[in-house]
């Protein structure tokens, strides 16, 4: 009997299958992304990403809004975050591949967001240690080559008054329990964590706040981040400022296939620093397989690609869908067998690293023009 999946932004438990992401969004009270809102995407964008028709990201809160501000010529930015608390591994990189595609088929802004804050709050690490990852991890986002124009990093420590100033206008409304209902916490938990959602609320408003002038923000997060906005849009209304919206991925699966991909055991995911060789060691050794436990039954049963570790990152990085289509028929029908899917990933993945690599010395010498300052938005 599959166990409910639980979602915060801080844990994930149970069983994420199609019908526990449905039955999440809806809970949460997020809408479905269906056909007739990818050819929403597709006229007002001019083109429609493989994560929307493959069902990756798949809820959203108003983006119709956004699109029609977008189409209409209002202005319309892009926020999205990272909480440095150790290593990136691929699952953290798929919101900002979409995030770029977005970023340059609309033509905007970006803020990103990296709350060093939340992760001393959250987690048992100190600040120098966080700052590490910060670097680190900034680095590692830069290296998929935003626009140095339009992408505009937050760092929360460094931002500290510009943002209090802000959160603190959220915090009026965001009441104790409130904040046990939407992320679960406890008594005994530590008031950082209570106050940390109206850090994180603030890039969703601070244009509009800061210039007068209202700006539509368009958010895209896995589900995990969806408690916050859905405390955003409740409260921005009552000070004056406009809901955000958003658009929402599924997570990408972990290596071992249950589980979180976490920094704290290398073998529960692919991280960004992965050499080749462990690249293709964890997929031969632990990747989850949807394959059969022979090959003669993989050819004649197939596989479920859908909960296949290989196939599922090499859907994340192969942007070509119907090369990504063809894999997936071929290795549901056992033309492929698992061992040819988890060489196809790793190959895959490695090439995505090896650019990532090339691209980093690039990221370190514009480094500092990616700085967030309100005089660089018009
Ligand atoms: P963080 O660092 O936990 O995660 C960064 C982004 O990655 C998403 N994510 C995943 N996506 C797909 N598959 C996975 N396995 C997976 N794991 C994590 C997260 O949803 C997130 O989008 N508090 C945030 C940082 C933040 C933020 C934001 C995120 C600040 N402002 C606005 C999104 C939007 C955090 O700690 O994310």
């Amino acid at each position: 009997m599959p166990e409910d999946a639980n979602i915060t932004p801080w844990s994930v438990s149970g069983d994420l299958t199609e019908s526990q992401y449905q039955r999440i969004a809806h809970e949460f009270g997020a809408k479905i992304i269906d056909s007739e809102m990818i050819e929403r995407i597709r006229s007002v964008l001019g083109d429609v990403h493989p994560y929307l028709l493959n069902g990756t990201f798949y809820a959203h809160r108003d983006l119709d809004i956004a699109l029609e501000d977008l189409k209409n010529g209002k202005k319309v930015y892009l926020y999205t975050g990272r909480g440095p608390s150790g290593k990136m591994h691929l699952g953290h990189i798929l919101p900002f591949l979409f995030t770029k595609w977005l970023q340059e088929k609309m033509g905007a802004h970006l803020i990103i967001q990296i709350t060093d804050d939340e992760k001393f709050v959250f987690r048992d690490l100190e600040l120098n240690d966080v700052a590490r990852y910060t670097r680190e991890n900034i680095l590692d986002i830069l290296s998929l080559g935003f626009n140095p124009k339009k992408t505009h990093i937050l760092v929360d420590t460094e931002n500290a008054g510009l943002l209090y100033n802000s959160a603190i206008k959220v915090s009026r409304f965001v009441n104790v329990s409130l904040s046990k209902a939407v992320f679960g916490f406890q008594d005994s938990d530590n008031v950082g964590k209570f106050f940390f959602t109206c850090i994180q609320s603030v890039p969703a408003f601070m244009l509009t706040e800061h210039t007068g002038e209202t700006w539509r923000c368009l958010v895209p997060y896995a589900i995990d981040q969806d408690p916050h906005f859905k405390v955003s849009r409740d409260v921005l209304p009552k000070i004056g400022m406009p809901k955000p919206s958003s658009i929402i991925s599924k997570f990408m699966p972990a290596l071992k296939g249950s589980g979180k991909m976490s920094s704290s055991d290398p073998n529960s995911g692919i991280f960004l620093d992965d050499s080749p060789t462990t690249v293709k060691k964890k997929l031969m050794k632990y990747a989850f397989s949807g394959g059969r436990d022979t090959a003669e039954e993989q050819r004649k049963y197939g596989a479920n690609p859908d909960i296949d570790f290989a196939f599922n990152a090499y859907r994340l990085l192969e942007p070509d869908n119907e090369k990504v289509r063809k894999v997936y028929e071929s290795y549901r029908s056992g033309a492929i067998l698992s061992g040819e899917m988890k060489t196809l990933a790793s190959d895959t993945i490695n090439s995505f690293l090896a650019k990532l690599r090339e691209n980093r010395p690039k990221a370190e010498e514009l480094f500092d023009s990616y700085k967030f300052s309100f005089d660089k938005f018009s």
